[in-house]
């Protein structure tokens, strides 16, 4: 086995992206692929690499607040003071795009998704770099978030680009992305910051898409999926259906049952949250028949890791 090449150097990731290459990037979410967000053809290699359909837009990513009259028209002053409270931090915030921004980043809509990202090498390249860094999750299209450099690698094997390596991302899903463009206010991806803490900001927040909101990737049913086919269940049935076939392996909430094979993830969102991508790509490398999936429980604490389980779900075995 050839051996991982090192992570560049700050210096050498800023030369990367002047260059008009990729480079993967690590964020307190998943990490990004990403891109010199003012360079199209470096843009189009993200879609390339990736898979992706071109009309689905990125995230921008930047270094703080002040970058954001840079991308963003008519901003309302809540995404302001969101961004004063969340920033650095896993939430995105779409805005009227400043007409220069590339059709290639926004896929050809009138509004731009912008982050500032809560990762201590990421901001230092971001503020090495000067500008914004387009980047989606580091995966190929449809499939399942990656939290690790390893994971990256796994993901693009010889073609990955070269990864700047911050270690294990600490939430572990993608960010709350909140549509400001429009009016009332809406969350269009539900993540690690809830809807209780964007209230007080956005009493009129609404919640999933509207008729008329743009298209967004990650609300396709079928996304974060594993190869392997998955069921959800309650512990009884998840026990029974794991002994009716021992093939079958298990992501169980806190602890194993005896006698079966998997997982255990804790039963506490923001835990469950930050392993639940990992264990998706450990299970599924298993070659089982099936992942067993315990049913976690509901509830708005709950409701970020039970959406990325639905389109899980909804893609297994695709
Ligand atoms: O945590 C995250 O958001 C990660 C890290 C790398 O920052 N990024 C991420 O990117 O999840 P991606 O491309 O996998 O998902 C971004 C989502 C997509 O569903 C995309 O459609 C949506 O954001 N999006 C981006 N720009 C948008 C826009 N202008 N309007 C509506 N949705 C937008
Ligand atoms: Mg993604």
């Amino acid at each position: 086995m050839p051996e991982n090449p090192p992570s560049p150097t700050i210096a050498e990731a800023v030369a990367i992206l002047r260059d008009g290459g990729l480079l993967a990037i690590p964020t307190e979410t998943v990490y990004g692929l990403a891109a010199d967000a003012r360079n199209p053809e470096a843009i189009a290699r993200i879609f390339a690499l990736k898979g992706r359909p071109a009309d689905h837009p990125l995230i921008v990513h930047i270094a703080d607040a002040d970058r954001l009259d840079d991308w963003a028209v008519t901003i309302p002053e809540a995404a302001r003071k969101l961004a004063a409270a969340f920033w650095p931090g896993p939430l995105t915030l779409i805005l009227k795009k400043r007409a220069e921004v590339a059709d290639a980043v926004t896929g050809g809509q009138d509004t731009v998704g912008l982050r500032s990202p809560d990762h201590a090498l990421t901001l230092a390249l971001l503020k090495a770099f000067g500008g914004g860094l387009a980047a989606p999750s580091a995966n190929r299209f449809g499939r399942i978030s990656p939290t690790s450099a390893g994971h990256v690698r796994d993901e693009f094997g010889e073609n990955a680009p070269p990864i700047l390596d911050g270690g294990p991302c600490p939430v572990g899903i993608e960010s709350t992305i909140v549509d400001l463009s429009q009016r009332p206010p809406r969350i269009l991806r539900e993540g690690h910051i809830r809807r209780e803490q964007l209230l007080p900001f956005l009493p009129e927040l609404q919640s999933g898409l509207a008729a008329a909101s743009p298209r967004v990737s990650g609300s396709l049913d079928a996304h974060y999926a594993p190869r392997t086919q998955m069921r959800m269940l309650e512990r009884e049935p998840l026990i029974e259906a794991a002994t009716d076939d021992p093939r079958c392996v298990l992501l169980a909430l806190d602890g194993l049952p005896p006698e079966t094979q998997g997982l255990s993830l804790p039963a506490q969102p923001e835990a469950y949250a930050h392993g639940l991508y990992a264990a998706l790509r450990e299970l599924d490398a298993r070659d089982a028949t099936c992942i067993l999936i315990e049913q976690p429980p509901s509830g708005p604490d709950w409701l970020a890791v039970n959406d990325r389980i639905k389109r899980a779900l909804a893609g297994a075995g695709l």
